[in-house]
């Protein structure tokens, strides 16, 4: 286990703000904060394919920093897919450009399922500790590590591929509840093993991206997803000394059971007014987010009266600023810029004293 950082000049606002803690300034990311929208990245990926760069530590280190050097952001999120360690779960898939996963065999039926098996992450994506163990000692932010959720997970892994109506998952759900339940089983302990993994090697905090569970009813919620992250939490909570982000968008009407289900952070969507959203969870945890990523593209005085309008309501420690959504290809790097320097300049009282 590689020890924590605690040089002078490592900036530790993003943790702090994980925690809850004051901050002398609000502590800025940005979900897909590596990709496409990057002439450098787009330059890299003339030579290599996404799961290349992930297969080679020197160049996925240099794609992991090339945001935090690049926007002065407070973290730096490892560069990876949610689908990275679903292949040494026995689910062979690809990332096709421009459409995402695509899984040639989807698992659709219980020998599918039982054949899915929980590997030694050290063995199978050697290189993935390898890149985490380069970037804890180049970065003077932390690392944040990650994993999809078992719902997100599940839905690209039954429907193949990305999906509008989610039929084939919601049919295993209504119709196959036991074999429902034992491969969300199977996803929680392959997830918690793969992020243990991640903390070993030096990840300092975690996020949980459930990114299409806004999909679902609450009460749907409840009965199919909500146990099995439950337990994910629970079992993160016991052994993993680093903050954990739970994050998924369209969820404005599940955030109080997420938050029930666990995470020291709630992500929060663009459709969802934060402040709100931040009072219906009680100021219990802290929050993430949440500018719409189409106003990167509105005129800078639009912009600028959007994002203050959100800080302007911000009036305790426990608040990471973000989008509410990924980094949408055609975004310019000296937006991102300004909005990160913005954030950095503004002085609330509130977050600075606790
Ligand atoms: O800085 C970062 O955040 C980069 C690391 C990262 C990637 N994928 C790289 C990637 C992270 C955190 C992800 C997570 C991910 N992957 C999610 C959850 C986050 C979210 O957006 O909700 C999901 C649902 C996926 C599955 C996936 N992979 C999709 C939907 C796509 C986009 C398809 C496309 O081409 O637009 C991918 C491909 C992918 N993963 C890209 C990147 C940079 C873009 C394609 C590429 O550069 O080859």
């Amino acid at each position: 286990m590689s020890t924590p950082h605690t040089t002078p000049d490592f900036n530790d606002t993003f943790l702090k703000a994980c925690r809850m803690e004051p901050v002398d300034h609000i502590p800025v990311w940005f979900m897909r904060q590596a990709g496409r929208y990057q002439p450098e990245y787009r330059k890299i990926k003339q030579q290599y394919s996404l799961t290349e760069i992930v297969e080679r530590p020197e160049v996925c280190t240099e794609v992991t920093l090339l945001p935090v050097r690049q926007l002065n952001v407070d973290a730096a999120i490892l560069f990876a897919d949610i689908m990275t360690p679903i292949g040494p779960m026995g689910i062979p898939n690809q990332i096709l450009p421009n459409k995402g996963p695509h899984i040639p065999n989807p698992v659709r039926s219980v020998k599918d399922v039982e054949s899915i098996r929980i590997p030694d992450f050290a063995e199978s994506l050697p290189y993935v500790g390898e890149t985490i163990r380069n970037l804890s000692r180049a970065l003077k932010v932390p690392l944040i590590g990650f994993c999809g959720a078992p719902f997100t997970l599940a839905s690209y892994i039954i429907e193949g591929g990305p999906s509008k109506s989610f039929h084939y998952t919601k049919t295993m759900m209504y119709r196959e509840p036991e074999m429902w339940a034992s491969l969300m089983k199977k996803l929680v302990a392959g997830m918690a093993a793969y992020l243990t993994y991640q903390v070993d090697n030096g990840a300092q905090a975690l996020q949980i991206f459930d990114s299409w569970v806004g999909h679902l009813s609450r009460q749907d919620y409840d009965r199919y997803v909500f146990p099995y992250m439950s337990d994910l939490f629970g079992r993160l909570k016991k052994t993993l000394p680093v903050p954990v982000i739970h994050f998924g968008v369209h969820t404005g009407h599940l955030l109080e059971r997420m938050q029930a289900a666990g995470g020291d952070v709630i992500g929060i969507d663009w459709k969802t007014s934060l402040p709100e959203a931040w009072k219906r969870l009680q100021y219990k945890v802290a929050v993430q987010g949440n500018l719409d990523p189409t106003l990167l593209f509105a005129p800078e005085p639009l912009l600028k009266e959007r994002i203050y309008a959100l800080l302007d309501r911000i009036d305790r420690p426990g608040f990471i600023f973000n989008l509410g959504h990924g980094v949408l290809p055609p975004t310019e790097v000296s937006t991102l810029q300004r909005v990160t320097e913005w954030v950095h300049a503004y002085r609330p009282a509130d977050v600075m004293n606790g």
